[in-house]
């Protein structure tokens, strides 16, 4: 039977955190063999906010380094840049003619940026779900793996895919969002109200995959908790509960386990605990980044081959959107 394909895509926007790691990145990898996987990385979703080009640069190829650093393997995973892939803007401009201006008035995401941005707000931020839409449906996508706070995304393309075909007929596949029931939403360090985020201001609010030892024993030390003696999961309790989260992680322990193991112990025992379990799960993946990024033209030759591959199938889906949409023969 042929496998089901996966799609699911990443912005180059500083460095990727733990949130992106637990609630997308870990998964992708764990799941790619029972599937046919593309990942990308979303360059051109980045730039719907101001970036500066030689920092862009560098972010598009440390997002795409981390990619195969975490165990994504080119043998089930097609990895690449969306901006060398010409389908996407396309498939994107064809279904700005189909998508609703309401529906992109609801979306909370350009809700929240909008609000940061004010009057300096584009029409592509407003316009990025649509972007979104045409990454996943170029690829037939059954599948896709993300954190919760991308759902409604995935719906609305869900909706786009429908509208299309109601109209020109079946094209696309309708497809499902794949979210976690454990970290598919990791709440910040400081702020355990909020998710953990790119573009949250004080850095010590995420852990990066590339930080050192010291740097994630320093932010976890200064992590958010409580009064509370107590150390266990409550939902009334983010600060804890999301430390405790994250240690759930990557450990695999279940929760009794780790409520068992902390009894009685203070936050100190469990910020150090978890110091040492973050650091030792990242610890091969930045071994892994180092080894791939030192050897020269590594990563570009895999990325080249993530582009062929990727716009071989982006160019035969535009091909059958332009039939059904009479714009060729
Ligand atoms: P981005 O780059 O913000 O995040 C990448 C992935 O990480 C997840 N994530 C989190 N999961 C748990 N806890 C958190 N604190 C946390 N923060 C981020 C996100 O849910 C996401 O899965 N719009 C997308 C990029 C995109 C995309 C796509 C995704 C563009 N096209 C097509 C899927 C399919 C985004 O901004 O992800």
């Amino acid at each position: 039977m042929a496998k089901k394909t996966v799609f699911s895509g990443i912005q180059a926007t500083g460095s990727l955190h733990l949130g992106n790691y637990l609630g997308a990145i870990s998964n992708w990898v764990k799941m790619q063999e029972e599937y046919d996987n593309y990942f990308c990385v979303v360059d051109l979703h980045t730039i719907t906010v101001p970036q500066d080009p030689e920092i862009l640069k560098a972010n598009i190829r440390e997002v795409a380094g981390l990619l195969f650093a975490a165990g994504i393997d080119e043998k089930n995973s097609v990895v690449f840049i969306q901006s060398y892939v010409k389908g996407h803007s396309e498939l994107a401009w064809i279904f700005n003619c189909v998508t609703p201006m309401g529906w992109l008035h609801r979306m909370t995401q350009f809700k929240e940026k909008s609000e940061k941005q004010k009057d300096e707000v584009s029409v592509g931020l407003f316009d990025y779900p649509v972007l979104q839409a045409a990454d996943i449906l170029l690829y037939d996508a059954h599948l896709v793996p993300v954190g919760e706070d991308q759902k409604q995304h995935v719906e609305l393309c869900r909706d786009i895919a429908q509208r299309f075909n109601y109209r020109y007929g079946e094209v696309f596949v309708l497809p499902d969002a794949l979210i976690p029931p454990v970290g598919g939403r990791v709440m910040g360090l400081l702020n355990p109200e909020k998710k953990m985020s790119k573009s949250e201001e004080n850095l010590n609010d995420a852990i990066f995959l590339l930080d050192t030892p010291d740097e994630i024993g320093a932010k976890i030390k200064r992590a958010t908790t409580d009064s509370q003696r107590e150390i266990c999961f409550d939902q009334n309790r983010p600060g804890v509960t999301n430390l405790l989260t994250i240690y759930e992680l990557l450990t695999g322990k279940s929760r009794t386990e780790i409520e068992d193991h902390f009894s009685g112990k203070n936050y100190s025992v469990l910020k150090g605990e978890l110091t040492e379990v973050v650091s030792e799960s990242l610890r091969p993946l930045q071994e892994r980044y180092r080894e791939l990024t030192d050897e020269k033209g590594y990563l570009d030759e895999m990325l080249a081959r993530g582009a062929e591959k990727a716009g071989e199938q982006a160019e035969r889906k535009i091909r059958q959107v332009h039939e059904h949409l009479g714009l060729r023969k």
